[in-house]
């Protein structure tokens, strides 16, 4: 089979190697991969976001099958331009990747069908959200409606901090056309959990549950990431909390999005929070998260391709999806600086031992030498029998990694092993 793989980073590379596990794969394109991906599958330079140029490239090439990692095409309508020229995809359609598209859309979706999530108004005037927040119960979380590369969600402890995330992003527009509705919510206390499901529609299937550590900082300090490391599984998601959830978050959230007419078919993720009164949604995500999948992949024991399949054809009630009893850890190698300015274009030297470890995230070629190009520029995971032994080894790895300007976190796992 020949498959393409929309994407282009360490979640993308964690995709890719899982999916070659399977023997009826022949050959696995990246569109656009990275130049650590380029060990792993052919690495085409098209845009994850030009979706014309991967639907030209997948019926010139005969692809069998198409996954769509990232949220933007997916909200572009990735999966409806493959379908529409005969290819099958794993990923949800358009009309059901506003899940993540728009926060407006999510929250309503959840206060009609009584999904549990902060309290909230939606606004689309400045003047009248600054007229709330003056007397809003602080802190106060503030999100741009649409995709904002995950920098969209600003939490105020202050009324003037509050004030300015509004102007941030509905005066000056900090995010585009993301910005034109805003949602103000409540602040909501306890552990996060991440839970990443397979869904066909119909059941769903719930991945090992996993702890992003989104700061830059140890301790939890500093900007907010994309994730600086992830482990799994995440010991507040206890059994009494995973079928709370089940009962009372993912199935009615896949039965709603049913009875709207966006029938959700691929990789559903539930940013929880497990508060006082239960868990409720933080965020859903349309797609694998990144660095979550880093973790949750390698402790799957069914195949992912398989699996994938089913997903698209609705008959994923069939398969008994397994993952290890075992625990993960992954550490984010980022560039100095990285959320805001650093310095890149250092050579990065992998030993041959970690290659199968390691998931690239912003890499590239160069005369046959790896350099780093992006802000994370790896993540290294490791297996183990208990989660304390997996943090220990991911972090021998680190230590036998090398570039210049590379920053990690120490504490990736502390809070996981407090709980
Ligand atoms: P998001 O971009 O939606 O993942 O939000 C980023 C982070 O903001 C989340 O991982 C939470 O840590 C935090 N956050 C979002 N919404 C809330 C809320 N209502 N209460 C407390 N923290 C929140
Ligand atoms: N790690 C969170 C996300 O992928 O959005």
């Amino acid at each position: 089979m020949k498959i393409l793989v929309v994407g282009g980073g360490g979640r993308e590379h964690a995709i890719i190697k899982k999916i070659r596990e399977n023997k009826t794969v022949t050959d696995i394109f990246a569109l656009p991969g990275n130049g650590g991906i380029a060990a792993d599958a052919v690495c085409i330079p098209i845009a994850a976001t030009d979706i014309d140029g991967i639907v030209n490239f997948a019926v010139e090439n005969k692809i069998d099958y198409a996954v769509v990692a990232p949220d933007d095409p997916l909200v572009l309508g990735c999966v409806d331009a493959l379908e529409a020229r005969g290819i099958p995809c794993f990923g949800p359609r358009a009309n059901a990747a506003i899940i993540e598209g728009s926060k407006v859309f999510s929250k309503n979706l959840m206060k009609k069908y009584g999904i549990p999530t902060a309290a909230y108004e939606v606004f689309d005037d400045m003047d009248k959200a600054l007229r709330y927040l003056e007397s809003a119960p602080l802190p106060t979380v503030i999100k741009a409606d649409g995709l904002a590369l995950g920098k969209g969600v600003i939490i105020a402890n202050t009324r003037e901090e509050a004030r300015d995330a509004v102007l941030t992003i509905m005066q000056d527009k900090k995010f585009g056309s993301s910005g034109d509705e805003i949602v103000i919510e409540e602040f909501l206390e306890g552990p996060e959990v991440s839970v990443l499901s397979f869904t066909d529609g119909s059941v769903v299937v719930p991945m090992v549950s996993s702890m992003d550590h989104k700061r830059a900082g140890d301790g939890d300090t500093g900007l907010n990431t994309g994730g600086m490391g992830t482990v799994a599984p995440n010991p507040y998601y206890t059994e009494d909390v995973a079928k709370r959830c089940m009962d009372e978050i993912f199935l009615p959230t896949i039965k709603a999005m049913n009875a709207e007419g966006r029938q959700f078919r691929g990789c559903l993720y539930f940013g929880l929070m497990i508060t006082r009164d239960g868990p409720k949604v933080i965020e859903y995500n349309c797609r694998f998260g990144d660095p979550e999948t880093q973790v949750v992949l390698p402790l799957m024991e069914s195949d992912l391709l398989e699996t994938m399949q089913a997903v698209t054809e609705g008959r994923l009630s069939e398969l008994d999806v397994k993952f290890s009893k075992g625990s993960a850890c992954c550490v984010i190698m980022a560039s100095k600086g990285y959320p805001l300015s650093y310095e890149k274009g250092f050579e990065i030297s992998i030993p041959e031992q970690l290659r199968d470890r390691v998931y690239v995230a912003g890499a590239k070629l160069d005369g046959g030498k790896l350099l780093s190009s992006g802000g994370r520029v790896l993540g290294v995971t490791e297996l183990a029998a208990t989660l304390p032994e997996a943090i220990e080894k991911a972090y021998a790895d680190v230590e036998k990694i090398s570039f210049a300007n590379a920053y990690y976190r120490r504490d990736i796992g502390k809070r996981a092993l407090e709980a």
